[in-house]
């Protein structure tokens, strides 16, 4: 299936469920170069087209200005120029790398993603967010520009790890919570089929993702508005990421979880609605709440260095209902108050 996102950013053309052997007929004729990293290169190359590979490392940590350079030099030592097409092929981290060096090297070149993870076929290969962290805080160096393409085959799901599969389950959770309570009634369906790889399950909740954020990006592609709902569950989970050391995923299920019974203590939100979300997360064997022990000034601290900070208060997503959310600004001191709430409460 393949549609466009067209914003006023840039178009991407978007394939879902398509194969990765489609990828060498998106690539123009100038001189293509590929981004990946070594676990993927090693399970994937030899689906990957003739091109050759600038290889970045793995992990969150490698998610720096390090990289950059090692990308950018990279490009040199090749003779890249502002005509060059870069591809970046791998999980969320590479392609935000390739993304970013892309929109930065030359002032910009044009690039295409064929995300290879759940996480990031439901989410960061889509919607022209690039980007590094720096200083220990998430994605503080970065710009948008949106991917000439998208190419998500649900058959390089298959070498993934488990964990991985879940991890991208918080994110698919994370779109039907917010904006399609279908989605949401299909995870819990067939969520256990999902982390058990199963193709047609897999493929159903990209597309049903990809389509969602695809509208939302094209109604506000510089996140100004509409677009901020995609950070529920990100501003207490890019906090439980950085302090406490859990994975994107895992940092935004715990991150969801707390929205929610914010949302909850607020009155926001019905107890029927925030036990579905959080027995979901649960069956799935994600953090239905901030993991234990963490420290609550700690935690404070690093949600006050969060770049959608605003005065003395951060945007903040809650919850109205499954399928229902809304933006506010929250202050650092009643925020600062429910931290503290949530982690006396594990
Ligand atoms: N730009 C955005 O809009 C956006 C949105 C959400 C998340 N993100 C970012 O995405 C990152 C997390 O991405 P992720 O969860 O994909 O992690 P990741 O990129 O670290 O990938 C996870 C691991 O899976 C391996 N891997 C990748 N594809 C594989 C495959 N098919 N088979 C086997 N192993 C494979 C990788 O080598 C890596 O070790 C975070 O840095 C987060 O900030 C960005």
């Amino acid at each position: 299936m393949e549609w466009m996102l067209n914003a006023a950013n840039g178009s991407s053309r978007i394939l879902a469920g398509e194969s990765l052997d489609r990828l060498p007929g998106l690539l123009p004729e100038s001189r293509c170069v590929i981004v990946t990293d070594p676990e993927v290169r090693r399970l994937h190359a030899p689906r990957f087209p003739d091109l050759e590979i600038i290889e970045v490392g793995r992990g969150e940590a490698q998610k720096t200005s390090e990289a950059m350079t090692h990308v950018y030099r990279e490009c040199l030592r090749l003779g890249l120029d502002r005509s060059s097409f870069l591809v970046g092929i791998g999980g969320g981290i590479v392609c935000d790398i390739a993304g970013f060096a892309a929109a930065t090297y030359m002032r910009g070149l044009d690039f295409g993603a064929v995300p290879t993870t759940l996480l990031a076929q439901c989410d960061a290969g889509l919607g022209g967010k690039t980007g590094i962290n720096f200083q220990g805080r998430k994605n503080l160096i970065g710009v948008f520009r949106q991917p000439k393409f998208v190419l998500c085959d649900p058959t390089v799901l298959s070498t993934l790890p488990e964990p991985e599969i879940r991890h991208g389950l918080a994110e698919v959770i994370k779109h039907g919570a917010i904006l399609d309570p279908g989605l949401f009634g299909l995870i819990e369906d067939r969520g256990e089929r999902m982390l058990g790889r199963d193709p047609q399950a897999l493929g159903e909740a990209v597309k049903l993702s990809l389509r969602i954020k695809s509208s939302v990006v094209e109604s506000d592609p510089l996140e100004q508005g509409r677009r901020r709902l995609l950070n529920f569950g990100h501003t207490l989970g890019h906090a439980v990421e950085a302090t406490a050391g859990l994975p994107h995923g895992e940092a935004v299920a715990a991150g969801m979880a707390a929205a929610a019974r914010i949302s909850l203590w607020k009155g926001w939100l019905r107890q029927e609605d925030f036990s579905r979300l959080t027995r979901l997360l649960a069956k799935l064997g994600l953090p239905d709440s901030l993991p234990a022990g963490l420290d609550g000034d700690t935690l404070d601290r690093a949600v006050r260095a969060d770049k959608k900070r605003r005065g003395d208060g951060v945007i903040f997503v809650l919850l109205r209902e499954i399928g229902k959310a809304e933006t506010v600004i929250m202050s650092f001191s009643e925020l600062k108050e429910h931290i503290h709430d949530l982690c006396k409460r594990g």
